[in-house]
């Protein structure tokens, strides 16, 4: 039988930025989805890549003294670096001037050309060009981007437009046949509302930028950077190249990305899609925005949270456990410092790290290091939480409620723990109770494993640390079926390591 699929993307980010737990975000959170789809048995493709055309780079590259192409060639190492450190583990990396993309570019603008949704026209109007959006009002009224804030560019140049003006009708009906295209579901509502206000035309070609795509049939217009950057989600899945792989592949899952970039994706892309006759995406969600101790980050105040400095302190997967256990998916947060400290400290090395370390240790010290038998009580009370667990995690993460997810199953870390206080290992040594002690270690060891599981898409080195101490090889089975209670063998032997995650001052 063949697997289900499932493919998710991240947004690919400019080479004009860097590597900050900002676009960490979003990529960590695909990473999540990627590693729980495969350990639920989904044939998996994980995309992301970096943006490498349009006007802010030609003049990143300029202000470098270096061409385009080398700039972007440098700036895509530190992503590479960035994503390597972080465990992020997609299953491809595209480049928007990769000929596999270009030459997808270069089809699109054809068929929308050949079909009528592409003219050709004038357009005038002024462009912000670190958000590379278009603005209107008149010559004369020098407008600030809404966005950034920041002062824009008149243009007047010939400019070939695509009719989005034709899709709002279309694009309403999608959101209503299908609510889940956009979530969370407050900016579906922001995005309809826009939507019905009307849409205009969009001007998708520039004749003064020379840093970007051209079109096959009038080369002297090259394409806007948003038309090329999403058309990264099909060109990297062999669309207009590779049928079979496009048919297996796409339409995608979800495509995770910001909410600052929600009109893209939510209106421009879907339109695209239906203008050159291409099913839609099945989710694009939209996350919020990280502040630093309160403060928005940014490159003059060089406030920027580095993963690689957190993870210094604390370890990449604790970086990966609190972005995802502090904001809920889809608002806006903080990140704070102390913060960081308090969850380190209470929920990894106090809750989940202690409970690991005890059941090991008392299983060296009470049975040699092997896993007992629990045949005296083949059942107990934690057997019941773990069952519930499974299918409110699954629900949590088919919705990207990651924090929700964390949260349940630390109620199961401290049930965990709170049973070794009800059973009290110690004194059952002490009676020389050996088939109940037994029976409580086996159970603790199980919790352990099944623990494991869980946090194995968000903490994957931890989770393998887990599954060695236990003595386990790779867990080859179906999440669900992994986590039946009593998966884990009596009479193997584990191997308590150092503590998962050493208390920090
Ligand atoms: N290149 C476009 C995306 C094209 S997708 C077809 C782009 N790139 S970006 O590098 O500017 O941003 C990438 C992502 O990083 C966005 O989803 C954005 O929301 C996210 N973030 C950048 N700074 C952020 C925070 N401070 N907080 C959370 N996410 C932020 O846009």
């Amino acid at each position: 039988m063949s697997r289900p699929n499932y493919y998710v993307t991240t947004p690919i980010y400019y080479v004009t930025d860097q590597p900050h737990i900002g676009n960490s975000y979003p990529t960590i959170a695909a990473d999540i989805l990627a590693r729980y789809h495969r350990q639920c048995g989904y044939d998996v493709h994980f995309l992301t890549g970096t943006d490498e055309h349009g006007l802010k780079v030609q003049r990143a590259a300029q202000e470098h003294g270096v061409t385009p192409q080398e700039h972007a060639d440098n700036v895509v190492q530190r992503y590479h670096d960035a994503w390597k450190l972080l465990n992020i583990s997609h299953d491809d990396f595209i480049r928007t001037t990769e000929p596999r993309h270009e030459r997808v570019v270069q089809m699109i603008f054809k068929k929308l050309f050949e079909s009528g949704d592409l003219y050709l026209g004038e357009y005038r109007g002024w462009y912000c060009v670190p958000c590379e959006t278009f603005l209107a009002g008149g010559e004369e009224q020098k407008p600030k981007c809404p966005d950034c804030g920041r002062p824009t560019e008149w243009y007047s140049e010939p400019t070939y437009f695509f009719r989005l003006s034709k899709y709002q009708e279309p694009l309403l009906k999608l959101y209503e046949e299908h609510p889940n295209f956009v979530r969370p579901e407050f900016r579906l509502n922001e995005v309809k509302s826009r939507v019905r206000e009307g849409l205009r035309d969009l001007s998708v070609t520039r004749t003064s930028l020379e840093w970007a795509v051209p079109l096959p049939f009038d080369p002297k217009h090259r394409s806007y950077v948003w038309i090329d950057a999403l058309t990264n989600y099909i060109s990297a899945v062999g669309y207009g190249a590779d049928e079979e792989q496009f048919r297996k592949r796409w339409p995608a899952d979800v495509h995770v990305v910001g909410k600052d970039i929600i009109w893209f994706h939510a209106v421009i892309w879907p339109a695209l899609l239906m203008a050159i006759g291409v099913e839609q995406p099945k989710m694009v969600f939209a996350h919020g925005w990280w502040t630093h101790n309160g403060k928005k980050m940014s490159k003059s105040k060089g406030n920027f949270v580095k993963p690689d400095e957190v993870a210094s302190q604390y370890g990449v997967d604790a970086v990966r456990y609190f972005v995802m256990r502090e904001l809920t998916f889809g608002l806006d947060g903080d990140y704070r410092d102390a913060a960081m400290l308090q969850r380190y400290n209470s929920e990894l090395a106090g809750d989940l790290g202690n409970l690991v370390f005890r059941t090991l240790s008392m299983i060296e010290r009470y049975f040699e290091g092997v896993i007992p038998d629990p045949a005296s009580e083949p059942t107990c009370p934690l057997a019941d939480g773990a069952t519930t667990l499974y299918a409110d995690v699954n629900d949590c993460m088919t919705s990207l409620q990651f924090s929700r997810a964390l949260e349940r199953i630390w109620e199961f870390v401290r049930r965990a723990n709170t049973y070794v206080e009800e059973r009290k290992p110690w004194q059952l040594n002490k009676e020389g109770a050996r088939e109940k002690l037994g029976a409580t270690m086996y159970h603790l060891a199980e919790a352990v494993r099944i623990l494991g599981l869980l946090i194995e898409p968000y903490m994957p080195a931890s989770a393998g640390a887990i599954r060695r101490q236990l003595g386990l090889p790779p867990e080859t089975r179906p999440l669900q079926e992994a986590l039946q209670w009593g998966g884990l063998p009596k009479g193997i032997r584990v191997q308590r390591g150092d503590p998962l995650f050493p208390k920090k001052e």
